[in-house]
């Protein structure tokens, strides 16, 4: 199987995964419900589940056990892209080709259906059954999983997204939002699935860090150029919507070329952070060169 397809069997098995554990529409109250359905399915690369079965891959560890994983880093990414995209702070229109949740719904059952995603990642892993021996394990997760999305992770970066706009960052101050905003999620999605491999030991561990810290922060900056350079219906947002908003991003503060530059300069970086891994890593390898080299 290529590596595509693999990817794609990973998407449609993160797809299934989410499905089942979302409330149904129909169930009261149904209109949280059915925004909380929206927010989630019907769109999104799925990288971050893929990240984790990609990892899981890497090191043998059995797919079942990463089920819950998966789902939970996309319910918690899906929760932090309903918030980013509110009047309040992003204010698109515009999210995977649909309207935002809350120009669907009205911002008041975006923000809770958003709220209510939050909860239901750390309750699918405390409850899924491939995971109920193992106590230990779900600890290890949900701590990862609860800091890479509090105030030093993703919603700090969030925070200081927010404060720089408008902005002139150095490249230190860019990459520390971009390492907390972005990189903290795709860190857990990596180290979640590295701790359900029981023999992980603290090189293995290490390697991959440096492999995600690297890839994490190529992806904003891939995000960024795309903002730039993609159309709206290539990006399925609003394309220069970080220019308008005055956004202190890559690009804007040291030109498309460089960015370009940094974002190679970071693939390589990951690839060499796993070189020793073997051809286990191929769809680990694979993920990452589609990270900087995506077009949406
Ligand atoms: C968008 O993430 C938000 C950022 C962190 C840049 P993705 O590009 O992974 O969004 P989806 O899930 O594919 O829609
Ligand atoms: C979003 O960054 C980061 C999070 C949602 C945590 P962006 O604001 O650049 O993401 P997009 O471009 O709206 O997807
Ligand atoms: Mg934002
Ligand atoms: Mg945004
Ligand atoms: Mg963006």
């Amino acid at each position: 199987m290529s590596p595509k397809e693999r990817i794609q069997e990973y998407r449609a098995r993160v797809e299934e995964m989410l499905d089942s554990c979302l409330p149904d529409a129909t169930l009261p109250p149904d209109r949280l419900h059915s925004a909380m359905r929206y927010a989630v399915l019907g769109g999104g690369k799925r990288l971050r589940p893929t990240l984790v079965y990609a990892t899981g891959e890497a090191l043998s560890v059995h797919p079942a056990v990463l089920d819950a994983p998966a789902a939970a880093v996309e319910l918690l990414h899906a929760y932090s892209l309903v918030h980013d995209d509110l009047p309040a702070m992003d204010d698109d229109d515009l999210r995977r080709g649909r309207p935002t949740t809350h120009r669907e719904y009205g911002v008041a059952t975006a923000i809770l259906a958003a709220d209510a995603l939050q909860p239901l990642a750390f309750k699918l892993l405390s409850a899924h059954p491939a995971l109920l021996n193992r106590p230990a394990l779900q600890i290890k997760i949900i701590r990862t999983l609860a800091d890479a999305c509090g105030s030093n992770g993703m919603t700090g970066g969030q925070a200081i997204d927010l404060a720089s706009e408008g902005r002139q960052l150095d490249a230190a101050e860019l990459e520390h939002m971009y390492r907390l905003k972005t990189g903290r999620l795709l860190r857990a999605s990596v180290i979640s699935a590295a701790y359900c491999a029981d023999d992980i030991n603290g090189q293995a561990l290490n390697d991959l860090e440096r492999f995600i810290d690297a890839l994490g922060l190529a992806f904003q900056i891939r995000d960024d150029i795309l903002d730039v350079e993609g159309s709206t219906e290539q990006i399925g947002k609003q394309a220069g919507a970080d220019a308008a908003m005055r956004k202190a991003t890559y690009p804007a503060l040291f030109g498309l070329e460089s960015a370009r530059e940094r974002a190679d300069d970071l693939l390589a970086r990951a690839l060499t952070a796993i070189e020793q891994f073997g051809q286990e890593a191929n769809i680990l390898r694979a993920v990452a060169e589609y990270v900087v080299q995506r077009e949406a």
